[in-house]
């Protein structure tokens, strides 16, 4: 295969595994776990296949969303890619008989695509919106712009990791345990985010509900251990950024490539919000 062939491959891969985890959603809320366990399969061997689509000459064109730290941590990648594989077999065998379906799927299913996905999001919105603004104000390249940007506050944050704290504290912030007496709970809805938590307030014990953590905006559940796995991203982000251990160029290319995926998730998800600093342009 070349390099575009792997890319275009692995994209559709993850958009396939995504259609498919969605079905795997409905077919097991309704209790059908004979197909769900086979798309479950399919899923797992996805992630298998996935795990090779990343050679060295595949870093970079194509209109890849490929980060450099998946080359730069090539094995921890793999580990989770693997991981994700195993999870999805290990779903697949104890599915029917589990007590909660939304909370296994939630853990063995949902919460790896976060390992890799979420937050990163986030941050780089952050990120890009800072730049966007020291360009706008001085008028200059945006290369001149993380140049400035690398002497502000933000960035002096953002290298010591706080808006990934920002996201971990926000998760936090929303443990079960502080929700259990709310008005929430016995409200009426239609609404199928708040009867699953209404589910789980109702249902679990006082511990499971402090080792519990709701994302308001996926209605996603976390525990305590997804949580710790955050933050231990986190500390490779430091890493990345830190301007003492690493050369000014390569801090740079970091940052670049943040903004850079920013604007092709906006693309996709806002097709037509502006993007100040049309990184994408002026690379086409
Ligand atoms: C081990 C890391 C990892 C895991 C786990 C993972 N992804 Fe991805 N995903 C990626 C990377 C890296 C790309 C970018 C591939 C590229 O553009 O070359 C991607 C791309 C995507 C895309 C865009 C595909 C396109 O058309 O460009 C979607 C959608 C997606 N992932 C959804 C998911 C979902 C849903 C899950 C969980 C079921 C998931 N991913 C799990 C790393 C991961």
């Amino acid at each position: 295969m070349t390099a575009e062939e792997i890319i275009k491959n692995r994209q559709a891969l993850f958009s396939k595994n995504y259609r498919t985890a969605k079905k795997v959603k409905s077919l097991a809320s309704n209790l059908d776990f004979e197909d769900a366990v086979l798309l479950m399969n399919e899923m797992s061997e996805n992630y298998r296949v996935l795990s090779e689509l990343f050679p060295d000459n595949t870093k970079e064109g194509f209109d890849t969303e490929a980060l450099p730290i998946i080359w730069e941590e090539k094995d921890k990648f793999t580990k989770l890619m693997l991981k994700a594989s195993d999870d999805m077999t290990q779903l697949a065998s104890i599915i029917e008989d589990a007590d909660d379906v939304g909370g296994v799927l939630t853990k063995l299913m949902w919460s790896n695509c976060k390992a890799c996905h979420n937050s990163e999001e986030y941050i780089s919105q952050e990120v890009y919106v800072q730049i966007a603004i020291i360009k706008g104000k001085e008028k200059i390249s945006t290369e001149s712009a993380i140049d400035r940007y690398f002497n502000t506050n933000h960035f002096r944050d953002f290298s010591e990791g706080k808006p990934y704290f920002h996201f971990i504290d926000g998760l936090r912030d929303k443990c079960l345990g502080k929700l259990k007496n709310s008005p929430m709970r016995d409200k009426e809805t239609e609404d199928e985010t708040i009867k699953l938590l209404q589910k789980k307030l109702k249902n679990l014990t006082d511990d499971e509900l402090e080792d519990t953590y709701w994302e308001i905006e996926t209605g996603e559940f976390f525990s305590g251990e997804q949580i710790k796995e955050l933050e231990k991203n986190c500390s490779e982000l430091i890493k990345e950024l830190n301007l003492l251990n690493k050369n000014k160029k390569e801090v740079q290319k970091t940052i670049m490539s943040f903004c850079e995926n920013y604007e092709k998730l906006c693309q996709k998800k806002y097709p037509e919000a502006p993007l100040p600093l049309e990184i994408l342009k002026s690379v086409n």
